[in-house]
């Protein structure tokens, strides 16, 4: 599989991870689970998308996003724009570790606030995951054969 879709590839159980947050947090506004019940599972599921989307996150940044920039410089808005939406995704990220972390009364009391920023990570990361979706699949259609060995070439150097 070329680069940029193992890239996207990657994506799918990123939103897998994503939809069981929201299946947890659904629960609770149910009155299915009690919140207490539930600081446990979040820091697990919280834990596993902090290594796995920084790991991508990284490579996309130290590899994908300034080769396109370099060969394609019609893409360099959207490039920025995805850089962007990455430190807002992380920014969220450690904002929920943070208030997951917490000792349990604090957990509960803070549970509103943990709610309101998951629902704007969740929202942000969907967007994310769209745009540059349209924004790699763009770029592969552009770049000539050889620029896509050079691309899987610098991939092999950083990785
Ligand atoms: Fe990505
Ligand atoms: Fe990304």
């Amino acid at each position: 599989m070329e680069l940029l879709e193992e890239l996207e590839s990657e994506h799918g159980p990123l939103t897998e991870r994503v939809s069981r947050l929201q299946a947890v947090f659904a629960a609770v506004a149910a009155g299915q689970r009690q919140v207490s019940t539930v600081q446990g599972e979040l820091r697990v599921h919280f834990e596993w998308l902090c290594h796995e989307l920084l790991d991508h996150f990284g490579r996309e940044e130290e590899c994908v996003f300034p080769y396109l920039r370099h060969a394609l410089p019609m893409v360099r808005g959207e490039v920025e724009r995805l850089e962007s939406s990455h430190d807002q995704i992380c920014g969220a990220l450690s904002r929920m570790q943070y208030l997951t972390a917490r000792s349990g009364r604090r957990f509960e009391e803070g549970f509103e606030h943990l709610v309101h920023v998951f629902e704007r990570f969740a929202e942000t990361y969907a967007l994310h995951a769209s745009g540059e979706r349209e924004v790699l699949r763009d770029a592969a259609a552009r770049l000539t054969p050889e620029q896509r060995l050079e691309l899987a070439e610098t991939a092999t150097s950083v990785g």
